[in-house]
């Protein structure tokens, strides 16, 4: 077979955010672009040389066309073997599960996550490495310096692989296994939950959910488990067909995205739990019988009964959250005498945390939820969890968060994006806080003392590496907390988000409006940072 050595120049743009390389699709379809990144990898990846990796990606437009041209770069760089889900799909929790299973090199995702697809929107690529976990930054620091310095590419000239037929077939010298996207991911989960407790459930007739798919990648996994495996009825999972635009939707599973989900635990025949996940497959958001979870209160919760599940009987060592997500699960570790870890935002900081075992289980305010079962956060899987839950305690969603604030307390949280705003005056509201951030402290705004400000910093304890600048805490004497940082995974301008949290042990007021208890903070927020006049904004354009 026919290897072709094209020349190409370096893109500038080509650094990966906390989630891979994410641009629009004409970005990507511009000559040479994706090229140039996949050579990178390969470049600098240099065990997949006669090695095996797996390629899958979440359905969206482009994500076919990128497969094709990735295994073809594959063949003629000298992989040995190509994993690839079926129909070119696999979510991101099932890549990184079928990493691990079959110990290969490394894997390639195609997906920009959450964000909408198609024509003009948006496409990514990430690699995950041999742990099944997303690249470390060190690693795509090295790419990204690749691919400033390309000069060409190899490719060989071939047919299209016939993505849809199960089996094996060669490209050259490789290897190509068409497999089943979700067959590996299934068995994992059988062996982490009591599924004939959950079938029992579901039979019980008593019991009705809603999985919105939002036709994304989860589609396949959950119609199979849920519905296939677990016995739900039919119709359980509603948008259940992944397509190339997410059917014009915004595959987010928050209260804003998945608005029709939410009106299903709603009204006079309300469902008694409804879960969604977003394009890839890796976040979820979990509903009762009207009401919502918080995705920090929902890590809390899974880490204080994780003992009740076949797959943690033993008990947690230790959990980990991200910064801006609420300090809940540090409630639940203070109480179990286990290590809570606060990472910077990403998932890819849990990394070495699992594989030194110091913690089972990890989340982030941003809907992501996992443990050590693969290396990345798994949607699905948290929705089996809560399933599983629900089937041990025989109570309702809003019964059991109730327990848990009572015995625990209740953190009142809320997270204000302001999207697309101008990057230089994002950029200066943070440099400009942050250098006050020394005067602030022991400083009293109203009922608020203020206890520590800092611009965090975290040293990786197993590995002693140091991330900084990874965002403004404003720490209260309270237990109250102002976080603000700027996003990194926006495409268009910057995305500045701000996390409010106020801590309330009084059973007697674990039923208030987050609005009215966290205003006082957003008022707060607002006199330090100066967010309308710096940013034109009025009000968040998303308030989770
Ligand atoms: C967002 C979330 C973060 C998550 C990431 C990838 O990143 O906030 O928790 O890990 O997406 O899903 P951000 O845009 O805030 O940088
Ligand atoms: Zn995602």
């Amino acid at each position: 077979m026919n290897i072709e050595q094209i020349n190409t120049q370096p893109f500038s743009d080509q650094r990966p955010g906390t989630s891979g390389l994410r641009k629009k699709v004409r970005q990507f379809q511009q000559p040479h672009y994706l090229e140039n990144f996949v050579q990178s990898i390969f470049d600098t990846q240099t065990d997949l040389r006669s090695g095996t990796l797996v390629v899958g990606g979440d359905g969206r437009y482009y994500n076919r066309t990128a497969i094709q041209i990735i295994l073809r770069m594959a063949a003629a760089n000298g992989v040995a073997r190509v994993l690839v889900g079926q129909g070119g799909i696999l979510s991101t929790p099932a890549t990184s599960c079928i990493i691990r299973k079959y110990s290969t090199q490394g894997g390639i995702i195609l997906s920009a996550s959450h964000n909408p697809g198609g024509p003009s929107e948006d496409f990514g690529i990430k690699f995950n490495v041999s742990n099944g976990g997303p690249a470390p930054e060190n690693v795509t620091e090295t790419m990204y310096q690749r691919t400033l310095e390309i000069d060409s590419y190899r490719i060989v000239e071939a047919y299209d692989v016939d993505l849809d037929q199960p089996g094996t077939q060669t490209l050259g010298e490789m290897q190509v296994e068409i497999i089943d996207p979700v067959k590996d991911y299934a068995n994992l989960m059988r062996a982490l939950f009591d599924f004939d407790a959950i079938h029992q459930l579901f039979n019980s007739g008593l019991f009705r959910m809603r999985f919105d798919a939002m036709h994304a990648v989860n589609g396949p996994y959950a119609t199979q488990i849920l519905e296939k495996m677990l016995g739900a009825e039919p119709g359980t999972v509603i948008n259940g067909i992944p397509k190339e635009d997410f059917g014009g939707g915004h595959p987010d599973p928050n209260l804003v995205h998945a608005h029709d989900l939410v009106e299903m635990t709603r009204g006079h025949d309300p469902v008694d739990f409804a879960a969604a996940s977003d394009g890839d497959g890796d976040r979820n958001m979990i509903l009762g019988n009207n009401f919502f979870v918080t995705p920090s209160d929902s890590l809390a919760i899974l880490a204080a009964n994780a003992h009740m599940l076949p797959g943690y009987h033993s008990g947690i060592p230790g959990v980990a959250r991200s910064m801006p997500t609420s300090q809940a699960a540090d409630r639940v570790a203070d109480a179990l005498g286990i290590d809570c870890f606060e990472t910077p935002t990403g998932w890819k900081f849990f990394g070495n945390l699992l594989d030194a075992g110091k913690i089972a289980i990890c989340g982030e305010e941003s809907f992501g939820t996992g443990s050590d079962h693969v290396r990345e956060k798994d949607g699905l899987w948290a929705v089996l969890f809560w399933l599983n839950l629900l089937a041990i305690k025989q109570q309702s969603v809003s019964t059991i968060v109730h327990d848990h604030w009572r015995r625990f307390g209740r953190n009142y949280y809320t997270r204000h994006d302001y999207e697309g705003v101008d990057k230089e005056a994002a950029e200066t509201l943070m440099k400009e806080l942050r250098f006050r951030l020394d005067d602030l402290k022991g400083q009293q705004f109203g009922d608020y003392k203020v206890d520590y400000a800092d611009d965090f910093s975290y040293t990786d304890p197993v590995d002693g590496s140091v991330s900084e600048n990874q965002g403004i805490r404003i720490g209260f004497t309270d237990g109250s907390r102002i976080v603000l940082r700027l996003s990194g995974t926006g495409t268009v301008g910057a995305t500045l988000r701000v996390y409010l949290e106020a801590y309330e042990p009084d059973p007697e007021k674990h039923d208030l409006e987050t609005a009215t208890i966290l205003a006082p903070l957003a008022a707060l927020t607002e006199e330090l940072a100066e967010i309308r006049s710096r940013t034109g904004r009025e009000k968040p354009d998303v308030i989770t």
